[in-house]
C-alpha cells in the first residue's frame, strides 16, 4: 500500500469546509439542449439543463450535488468531465481551464458516470487489466492495491457477469481511481444499491479522502446519504443551484426547528400561554396545539402548561427532516 498512498495527492487536505482554498471552480455554466437545426444555430427553444451554475469545491472536500431527477446533476457532471460542452461559463481545476487545456485538466480527474459497462464473460481482474492497458498499462501490484482498496480481492477472479450491483459499482470505482486522480467524480454512485452496498461505497469515499486527500464530487437524489457523507451539499433544482450548505448547517437547520404537538383540554389557553412565555408560533386544530419550537426546551413548555392547570393528554416532538428542508429549498 505504501507505493499507492505516496502516489496519491495528499496536499492541502487540512481545511476542506471553507471557500478559502477553491480547487474546482465552476463559473456561470449554462446548457440548453436543443433539437435539430436549433442545435447548430444555438437559437430557439430547448431544455434548459443548467442555468448559470456557479460552484467551488475545495481541495480534500467531499461535495454532494443533491436534486430530484431532471435537476441537471448529470449534465453538470458531464460538463465537468468534458463530455458536454456548455453554452456559457467556464470550469477550472487548480487553475487549469478545461476548455484551453483539457488534457491537463483531465489528467487529474477520475470519473464514473452512469452504470459502468464491463465484459461480463471475463473476470473483474481481466476487465481492470484491459482498461489499464487502454491507458498505457499499470504495474500489477498497483492494480492489486486498488482491488484491495475497493474490497474486491476475494471475487476479482470471478466473471463480472456474476457480480452484484454493488460489486459492479466498486469495480467501476476501481477503474475511476486507477490513475490516482486528485478529483474523483461519481454520478449517482449509490443508486440502486442495498444498505450494505451503500455502506461500502460510503467507506470507500471516506477512505479516499481521509487517507489520500482525494477531492470527491458526487451526485445523488438520496437525501440521507448526503447528510452523513458530505462536507457540503449543493441543492440543485431545475438547472439552478438553490443553496449550498455545510454539514453543520444542515444539522443545525434540522435540529433547530421542531414541531411540537400537544393534546390538551384547553388548547386555546395553552396557545396563548406558550406564545406569551416563549414567543413561539402556535396553531390550534380541535384539541391539538401545534407549536413551532425554535432551539428551545420542550420540557419547559410542558412544565408551564401543567403549572397553569392545563391537563396534557399527549406531548410529542417531531424534528424537521432533511426531506422537508429539501422541499423548502427546491420548491
Ligand atoms: N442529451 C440530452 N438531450 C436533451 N435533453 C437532455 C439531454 N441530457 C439531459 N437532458 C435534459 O436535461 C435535464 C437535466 O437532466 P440531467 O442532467 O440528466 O438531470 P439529473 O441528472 O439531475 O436527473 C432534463 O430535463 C433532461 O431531460
Ligand atoms: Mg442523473
Amino acid at each position: 500500500m505504501q507505493d499507492f498512498s505516496e502516489s496519491f495527492s495528499v496536499a492541502d487536505a487540512k481545511n476542506p469546509s471553507t471557500d478559502a482554498n477553491p480547487y474546482l471552480c465552476i463559473r456561470g455554466v449554462s446548457k440548453v439542449f436543443r433539437k435539430g437545426i436549433a442545435r447548430w444555430t444555438g437559437k430557439g427553444n430547448g431544455i434548459t439543463a443548467l442555468d448559470d451554475v456557479s460552484l467551488t469545491v475545495n481541495r480534500g472536500e467531499i461535495f454532494g450535488l443533491l436534486g430530484p431527477n431532471g435537476a441537471g446533476k448529470s449534465t453538470l457532471i458531464k460538463v465537468v468531465t468534458g463530455i458536454v460542452v456548455p453554452d456559457k461559463g467556464s470550469v477550472s481545476l487548480d487553475g487549469i481551464d478545461l476548455k484551453t487545456d483539457k488534457v491537463g485538466f483531465m489528467s487529474q480527474v477520475g470519473a464514473q458516470i452512469e452504470t459502468p459497462v464491463f465484459f461480463n464473460k471475463r473476470s473483474g481482474w481481466w476487465n481492470l487489466c484491459y482498461l489499464a492497458d487502454l491507458q498505457g498499462g499499470l504495474p500489477e501490484q498497483r492494480l492489486k492495491d486498488i482491488v484491495e482498496l475497493v474490497g474486491l480481492t476475494k471475487r476479482i477472479n470471478s466473471r463480472v457477469g456474476t457480480y452484484s450491483m454493488g460489486m459492479r459499482q466498486r469495480l467501476g470505482l476501481a477503474q475511476a481511481i486507477m490513475h490516482k486522480p486528485s478529483l474523483l467524480i461519481l454520478d449517482e454512485p449509490i443508486n440502486g444499491l442495498d444498505p450494505d452496498g451503500i455502506a461500502q461505497i460510503r467507506d470507500l469515499i471516506l477512505r479516499l479522502r481521509n487517507e489520500y486527500g482525494t477531492t470527491v464530487l458526487f451526485s445523488s437524489h438520496i437525501l440521507g446519504e448526503m447528510q452523513t457523507l458530505c462536507d457540503r451539499v449543493a441543492f440543485i433544482a431545475k438547472g439552478k443551484v438553490v443553496a449550498v450548505k455545510t454539514r453543520a448547517e444542515i444539522e443545525r437547520g434540522l435540529g433547530d426547528v421542531a414541531v411540537l404537538s400537544v393534546i390538551c383540554d384547553e388548547p386555546n389557553r395553552a396557545a396563548a400561554l406558550v406564545t406569551e412565555k416563549f414567543g413561539f408560533r402556535t396553531k390550534v386544530q380541535g384539541t391539538v396545539l401545534y407549536v413551532e419550537v425554535k432551539g428551545g426546551n420542550t420540557a419547559d413548555i410542558n412544565k408551564t402548561l401543567i403549572e397553569n392547570g392545563i391537563s396534557v393528554v399527549s406531548f410529542s416532538v417531531k424534528t424537521r427532516t432533511l426531506e422537508e428542508m429539501y422541499k423548502e429549498l427546491t420548491k
